[in-house]
């Protein structure tokens, strides 16, 4: 009867501070199973063909009481409204469990292993496919509980629960004037953005949000936690997770540098999109791209879309500035456009124009999104620009649709900074000024999905041909906007990808976490 043990935490606490520490053993959790399963599964349960993630639901609902949320529950359903795009809240999982421990990670870890029950990790759930982070019949861990934001005593570290949202992390900060180098809309998952990369609105000044971590603590696939940092001794672990996704280990905590932070001057200008309108916000683009470094407080937003109400097509141009000036010479190519018919810049917080942005991207829609990048060129842009539209054009009438093309700098100020702390994975270091671009789309009906997934797909494959036939296109594409149907991984180049899967045998020897969660990207 190994159940006693296991709920003899207090021993847990007391080893807690350890940078490394196995609070479980597979062959433990395999003992108690075994005891649970005695005492609770009748033959019938047993014959069922989902008997795995039953027993895996069950057994964590007994060991660790208040995690497990079953179908139907009311903390379930508040659960799956919780996911950016209807695609993700629609998949049903056998049970959504809910963390308040790495420990009970290490659990949770250990118990999919030896039930072979599939599972998928959510931080803030705007990854927009079907199983990025909710699996159909699996177990969804559902970091929502870690939301601890904690300064460290010299102000220089924020430890910061992977669950947490970046607008609860903004509002933690900003009263210290401090900030760190997070996500631009306030709902975006802590643990998604910077696994993935991390564009902020920071990053020209410090390089993404992945470049920027003082410590992960993650949770392995032999349920070890674990302190992941540049000069531990497990500092391949640290470079594969700076864009290696929910490959390497579950991440419990990101101990992130902070940097001193007030007040911006930020918002949209909202164009008609005439063909001079547009020529001209392209070549201010692709000026801007190059002047980056000349003024790296500023950044840039240029998104295209389609207003289905008004019938019209529009470009937001969004600009932001890290001081409380207002239209800074770096930004007056854009300012000086004439014709905007909304203008909401002006000197604001972190916090709120984090909700500026959550207010254009609503929760409840059929989602897909889609990257490429390409080297900088206004003339490519137009290009561009007119093959979004053609395709837009097939697929205008779908209810409810909002189709962009949103157009964004990787500066070499952002990619000087890929370089810190032993460097990271992207294939980016150096490089620029790049191009990189999302083709985001939202509607309403299910029955729109084939054509409209078609039009984004000719998209980019017409936009990749156009960059190709100018001599003009890059390889990379960004974990965190590409749709599934693109090859992330193989796009950071062969050497890193070897290098990335030649880890993750290091670390999950058994390949658990590519195997037994299969969501979002992989390495093979
Ligand atoms: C409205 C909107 C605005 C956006 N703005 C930005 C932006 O400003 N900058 C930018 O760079 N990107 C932006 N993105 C893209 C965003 O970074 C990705 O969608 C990202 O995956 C979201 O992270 P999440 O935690 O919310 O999503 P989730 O769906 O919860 O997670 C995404 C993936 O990461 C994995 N994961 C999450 N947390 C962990 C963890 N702790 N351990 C292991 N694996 C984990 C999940 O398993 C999943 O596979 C935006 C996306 C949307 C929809
Ligand atoms: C499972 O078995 C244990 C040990 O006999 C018992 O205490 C517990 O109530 C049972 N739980 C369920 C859900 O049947
Ligand atoms: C959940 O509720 C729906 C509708 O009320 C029902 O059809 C379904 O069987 C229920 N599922 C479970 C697991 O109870
Ligand atoms: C933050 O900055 C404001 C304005 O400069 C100042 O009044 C306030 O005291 C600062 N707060 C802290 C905690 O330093
Ligand atoms: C502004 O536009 C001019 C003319 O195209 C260009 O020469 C200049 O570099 C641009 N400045 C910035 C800061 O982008
Ligand atoms: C973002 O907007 C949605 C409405 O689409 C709202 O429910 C949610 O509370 C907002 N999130 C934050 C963190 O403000």
């Amino acid at each position: 009867m190994r159940l006693l043990s296991l709920v003899a935490l207090p021993i847990l606490s007391r080893v807690a501070a350890a940078a490394s520490f196995s609070p479980y053993t597979l062959d433990d959790v395999q003992g108690d199973i075994s005891t649970y399963l005695n005492h609770n599964a009748t033959q019938q349960a047993r014959a069922v063909s989902n008997f795995g993630c039953d027993l895996a639901c069950g057994f964590l609902a007994f060991t660790l009481p208040h995690t497990v949320a079953f179908r139907n529950s009311s903390i379930y359903d508040f659960q799956e409204n919780r996911y950016w795009s209807q695609q993700q809240e629609f998949t049903r999982p056998t049970c959504r469990f809910s963390p308040t421990r790495a420990e009970d990670v290490s659990l949770a870890i250990l118990t999919f292993r030896v039930t072979q029950c599939k599972f998928a990790v959510k931080s803030g759930g705007h990854g927009a496919f079907s199983g990025a982070s909710n699996i159909q019949d699996g177990v969804t861990v559902d970091l929502i509980h870690l939301t601890d934001v904690k300064l460290s005593k010299d102000k220089k570290v924020a430890s910061i629960g992977a669950g947490n949202t970046w607008y609860n992390v903004y509002e933690k900060l900003t009263p210290q004037n401090l900030t760190v180098v997070g996500g631009r809309v306030s709902p975006i998952g802590v643990g998604g953005l910077t696994l993935g990369g991390g564009i902020s609105f920071f990053s020209a000044r410090y390089g993404w949000a992945c470049d920027n971590v003082h410590n992960y603590q993650v949770v392995l696939a032999d349920g070890s936690i674990r302190d992941v940092h540049p000069k531990s001794c497990n500092k391949d672990l640290y470079w594969a997770l700076r864009g290696g996704g929910n490959n390497f280990a579950v991440v419990t905590r990101l101990d992130l540098e902070t940097y001193p932070q007030g007040d911006m001057w930020a918002g949209s200008q909202t164009y008609i999109n005439t063909p001079e309108t547009s020529k001209a916000i392209n070549q201010a683009f692709e000026d801007f791209a190059i002047k980056s470094p000349e003024d790296d407080y500023a950044q840039i937003i240029t998104a295209y879309a389609y207003a289905q109400t008004q019938g019209i097509y529009v470009i937001a141009s969004d600009l932001q500035y890290g001081k409380p000036v207002a239209n800074p010479p770096i930004l007056q190519n854009f300012t000086a456009i004439p014709g905007a018919i909304m203008d909401t810049l002006r000197i604001v917080d972190l916090p709120s124009l984090t909700q500026e942005f959550n207010a254009t991207n609503p929760y409840g829609f059929r989602k897909t999104y889609w990257t490429y990048t390409f080297k900088n060129s206004a003339a490519l842009m137009d290009e561009i620009v007119a093959i979004y539209m053609e395709e837009v054009e097939k697929v205008k009438d779908a209810p409810g649709i909002v189709p962009s093309a949103v157009f964004q700098p990787i500066t070499t100020s952002m990619t000087k900074h890929f370089a810190k702390n032993g460097g990271n994975p992207l294939g980016l270091e150096g490089q620029g000024p790049l191009t990189l671009v999302n083709i985001d789309i939202s509607w309403t009906k299910i029955s729109d999905d084939t054509r409209i997934f078609a039009a984004a797909q000719a998209i980019v494959d017409r936009s990749v041909a156009a960059a190709k036939a100018r001599g003009l296109d890059h390889p990379y594409l960004y974990q965190n906007y590409a749709s599934q149907k693109q090859d992330v991984f193989a796009s950071y180049g062969e050497a890193n990808l070897a290098k990335l899967r030649s880890i993750s045998k290091k670390y999950d020897p058994d390949q658990v976490l590519q195997r037994l969660q299969p969501g979002y990207f992989k390495l093979h």
